[in-house]
């Protein structure tokens, strides 16, 4: 018998399968890390990595890569992708944002969290840690969705969540992650002046091969925060209301005629260390 608590942040991630959506970010992932400025040698840290968007092809750069993710099954689907591309300094290991425990004082160059630190619990506790491994002259760079936000990502957490039941007492929404102010607050009180935090807009597309209503199904069956809202909605019969809506929401969004492409807006932070 197990005696463990479940950590539900942990079992939110494990519950889906987050490698069907991410094979629809690959591009913008790979975009992303060529226009970060990823060089050969730089110590690069990946927190809530995924299955590896934007670690793979920062090792590809020739960085070393440690990938950091709380599901066991994307640490698992991120070693057989390095392993597949035969990539040796690239590694993915367990850990929570909210305590880096495993890993030491000014360990990397580079730490980059495109939507995964913004998910986990804490944010000042996380802040806190990405500055912690970060060495002194280092930088961070975070993605985060942007709560009201009219494109695809905030739009499907923003849905889902009306579907949802209430979140627990002392929850702090993720997209609070998406406000400049927030961003500043939580990243002062871990240190860093002011003057070397700054945010702008981005965008990342999700481009598939599927159509809209196919994506649709693959968020409702693999990503964890619509799956929760199903669940919820078809508790109470709701169901097909939140289908519609969100085959709605990604049909307004498609930009392409033969199958998917959503450019979806937001908040990328730098740091400097
Ligand atoms: C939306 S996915 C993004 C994954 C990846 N960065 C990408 O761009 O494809 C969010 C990721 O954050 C991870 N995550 C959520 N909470 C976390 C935490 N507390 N610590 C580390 N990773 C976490 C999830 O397991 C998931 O892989």
């Amino acid at each position: 018998m197990s005696t463990g608590t479940v950590n539900p942040n942990k079992a939110l991630w494990e519950k889906g399968d987050f490698t069907r959506i991410a094979q629809t970010m690959r591009d913008s992932g790979e975009a992303l890390v060529r226009d970060i400025g990823v060089t050969p040698g730089l110590r690069v840290l990946d927190v809530g990595c995924g299955d590896g968007t934007t670690a793979v092809p920062a090792a590809q750069l020739g960085a070393d890569v440690l990938g950091v993710d709380i599901a066991s099954n994307l640490v698992a689907a991120g070693n057989d992708r390095a392993q597949r591309l035969g990539l040796d300094n690239l590694a993915f290991q367990e850990g929570d944002a909210s305590d880096l425990k495993d890993l030491g004082d000014g360990e990397f160059d580079l730490v980059i969290s495109i939507f995964g630190a913004m998910f986990a619990p804490r944010p000042f506790d996380v802040a806190a840690q990405l500055v912690r491994v970060t060495r002194s002259g280092g930088r961070i760079v975070m993605g985060n969705w942007i709560p009201g936000d009219p494109t695809l990502v905030a739009q499907i957490l923003k849905i889902s969540s009306a579907y949802s039941p209430p979140p627990p007492d002392g929850f702090v929404s993720p997209v609070t992650w998406g406000v400049e102010e927030n961003v500043i607050e939580r990243f002062t009180a871990a240190g860093v002046p002011e003057e070397q935090i700054s945010c702008k807009r981005d965008s990342y597309t999700f481009e598939s091969e599927r159509s809209p209503a196919e994506l649709v199904a693959d968020f409702r069956d693999y990503y964890g925060p619509t799956m929760n809202a199903f669940a919820a909605a078809s508790s109470d019969g709701r169901q097909a209301d939140l289908q519609a809506e969100l085959e709605a929401l990604f049909n307004e969004q498609n930009a392409s005629d033969a199958g998917t492409s959503i450019p979806a807006t937001f908040l990328r932070v730098s740091v400097q260390r």
